[in-house]
């Protein structure tokens, strides 16, 4: 099936936010704290601005409480006295020239007093900096499993590694942007986002509304990757207190240089692993240590943890594992969700030190994961067993046999004995992503979908699953088209529109095919009840909708279904213990790069990526998710760095924070294997965030295999590969 809203996009049809047509409305700008932390002393507006002519936002306006709706409520929507990091929200204008308002924003001065922040998150805080708790700690998580110390007074081999990754920006081609406006006493609220039922919670408790009185409609999104996961709910807040205010409409569409510097970014992490090993390399023990950098405000930072430290320990059995994971708070933007959520960077560490433990040993690095994958039966960190089906042993060498890595390492050994100045080399990385939310997170969501059979027989599903680029609306379909036997055309996908659509929970963390697709299946079951034929397919159900209307006058014929937990899944939250995820999806990753030595660049020259997310319900578009996620990765590993200063992003444009183009990217090869997964909709499990765990630390592998440098911090920007170099070459 094609993505059904494709022709729409291709011919710039399709409208986002900023498209839509909007009479007599108000453009609404934020001024911003210029401090990283610090008492606001003053607010001075010039004399030579007519500020009658704006509408003035302060924290004294907010009519609910002065907080962004997260796990807590620590986050003011606009700063009250107090700054914890630049470009915090102190003040909203609106005017209906936008030229005015930018003159306007730049005419007042936030003064503040400064006190001592805290820009570097591995250093502990000292008493003057303590703004959170005893300790700036947001969040502690410990796994144990076996006796990891009693282990390593006895070990064969014992290998430390400390690992580094970076901050990393969205660059969804579409920034935010919101509109809201007062409809018939209903504060509603259009924009762009993945979760409306997120924005919908954070205006009830900013504006101070019951649930009726707030409506949050979902406009086509250009591209999220959890950049709009909790960033929304802000910038809905600063747009829906302005037209409160004004009693008008009101639109913020932020720009690209405020869309980088003052949004979430993907958590920065130092991660320390020791690990004992055998003669053989089996794995005996491991200590992993995760630290995150949660900047100024607790947002997503404990599940982007829980995240992080459940997939510390990579793809892998060790029968004894102590990880420590912790988040603190830093004067910085807040970080946020990014595509793999706290994933990305533990198995970053994992693989580099899988690769280091290989080479301490003297194993071959694919042979080295080969013995340690997670046989069925094995458990993993948290104990959960793993009994899928999946032969990880067989996904891994369908890689390595698809890249023919031994005639490649031979090639490139050729090449390297030849050429002057181009190095090239091989690496590899085998990495998983549990789908769904951790642990309890579903059953606590208690999501709900529906079906409804509409008056001419077509069914349309009702979710608050959003469409953002990645296939929901054409996904969706498919599943709908095959469970009960309809044709496209007869699908409609509901808008996710909270006046409209049930809370099936939010469109993060590889949920939405497995879990919500899942949901619709067995909505469609319940139609199906209420009618009087389960059984019933294509024209015989459609006939059964009309008939029933027929009957019904003006009624709703709704089908719906609620969240129901596997039966064989099994958490403790206090000790974190069992089984973290309801599925994972699997995956092996192979990169080719060349290192030119008079340049320091990288280039990826080939990628190949083999991965099992149960069946695949579209092949194109899981393609694309797959291949999107590598570049996505590529951008992280080589040239994505956020260059901080004082706690503000230094290069908040697209001339200086460095994307991959197509030109960046070589020929991604991607294979799937398709063990089906019994709780999937047609047996589909998550795909969307998986791509990003494994690109950057076999990047890594084949640098270290071209150049004989084995680097542990990402981005290798060709700086930092030049002073590694040189700094090698002294020894
Ligand atoms: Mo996400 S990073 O689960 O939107």
């Amino acid at each position: 099936m094609k993505r059904r809203e494709g022709i729409s996009k291709l011919t710039g049809a399709e409208q986002y936010v900023d498209d839509l047509p909007l009479d007599d409305f108000l453009w609404g700008m934020v001024v911003r704290s210029p401090s990283p932390r610090g008492q606001i002393r003053d607010i001075r507006m010039a004399g030579e601005i007519d500020w009658s002519q704006f509408v003035i936002v302060d924290a004294r306006d907010i009519p609910g409480s002065n907080a962004v709706a997260a796990i807590e409520h620590d986050q003011p929507i606009l700063a009250d006295g107090y700054v914890r990091h630049v470009h915090e929200p102190v003040m909203l204008l609106a005017h209906p020239s936008r030229d005015a308002l930018r003159q306007a924003v730049r005419a007042v001065e936030v003064v503040v007093d400064p006190d001592e922040p805290v820009l570097d998150f591995t250093q502990a805080s000292t008493p003057r900096q303590i703004q959170y708790g005893d300790d700036n700690v947001f969040k502690r998580i410990d796994v144990v499993k076996g006796d990891a110390a009693a282990v390593f007074d006895a070990a064969a081999h014992i290998i430390e590694g400390e690992y580094r990754t970076g901050a990393q920006e969205h660059i969804y081609l579409e920034p935010q942007g919101m509109i809201a406006s007062i409809e018939a006493g209903v504060v509603t609220v259009r924009g762009s986002m993945q979760c409306p039922y997120f924005v919908h919670s954070a205006l009830m408790l900013g504006l101070g509304r019951g649930e009726h009185d707030i409506r949050v409609i979902q406009t086509p999104t250009g591209g999220a990757f959890g950049g709009k996961e909790d960033y929304p709910s802000v910038i809905a807040l600063l747009t829906a207190l302005l037209a409160v205010k004004a009693n008008r409409t009101v639109k913020i569409i932020y720009d690209r240089s405020e869309d980088i510097a003052v949004t979430t970014k993907r958590h920065p992490a130092r991660i320390h692993h020791r690990t004992a090993v055998d003669d053989a390399g089996m794995l005996q023990a491991m200590v992993i240590d995760v630290l995150l950098d949660g900047g100024a405000y607790v947002t997503l930072s404990p599940v982007v943890l829980s995240r992080a430290v459940i997939h510390a320990a990579g793809p892998y059995f060790c029968p004894n594992v102590q990880i420590h994971g912790e988040v603190r708070l830093t004067n910085h933007v807040p970080y946020g969700a990014f595509r793999g959520f706290g994933a990305p960077q533990t198995q970053f560490a994992m693989e580099r030190q899988m690769d280091r433990i290989a080479d301490a040993l003297g194993i071959d690095r694919i042979e080295l994961r080969r013995r340690n994958l997670l046989r069925d039966g094995q458990t993993t960190a948290t104990g959960q067993v793993i009994r899928d089906g999946v032969d990880r042993v067989a996904l891994q060498d369908r890689a390595v046999k698809i890249a023919d890595v031994e005639r490649t390492r031979e090639a490139c050994k050729q090449f390297n004995a030849k050429h002057p100045y181009l190095r090239r080399g091989v690496g590899l990385s085998s990495f998983y992503h549990g789908a769904g939310f951790t642990g309890s997170g579903e059953v606590n969501l208690a999501s709900r979908a529906e079906v409804a059979g509409l008056p001419d027989g077509r069914i349309e599903v009702r979710t608050a699953q959003t469409e953002m680029g990645q296939g929901m609306v054409t996904v969706f379909t498919q599943i709908v088209a095959v469970y009960v036997g309809y044709a496209e055309r007869d699908i409609v996908i509901a808008d996710a529109d909270t006046a409209h659509v049930p809370n099936s929970g939010p469109t993060v963390a590889s949920r939405t095919t497995m879990v919500v697709g899942r949901l619709v299946e067995r909505a469609c079951d319940d139609l199906r009840r209420m009618l009087g034929c389960e059984e019933a397919t294509g024209d015989d159900l459609r006939q059964a909708i009309v008939r029933w209307h027929e009957s019904h006058d003006d009624a709703e014929l709704i089908g719906g279904a609620q969240y129901v937990k596997p039966s064989h899944i099994h958490w403790d939250d206090d000790r974190y213990l069992g089984d973290a995820y309801a599925a994972y999806a699997w995956a092996t990753n192979i990169a080719q790069v060349e290192v030119d030595l008079r340049t320091f660049m990288t280039r990826v020259v080939e990628f190949t990526s083999v991965q099992d997310v149960g069946t695949v319900l579209n092949d194109v578009l899981a393609r694309g998710q797959i291949q999107g996620g590598v570049a996505q990765a590529i951008g992280w590993a080589l040239s994505e760095a956020c260059a901080m200063q004082n706690g503000a992003m230094q290069n908040a444009h697209l001339t200086d924070y460095i994307i991959p183009t197509a030109s960046d990217l070589p020929p991604i090869r991607v294979w799937f294997e398709q063990t089906p997964y019994d709780d999937g909709p047609s047996g589909a499990k998550g795909i969307g965030e998986l791509p990003m765990n494994g690109p950057a630390p076999a990047i890594l592998s084949a640098i270290s295999d071209a150049v004989g440098l084995d680097l542990s911090h990402i981005p290798v920007t060709p700086e930092t590969l030049m002073e590694e170099w040189l700094a090698h070459e002294r020894h």
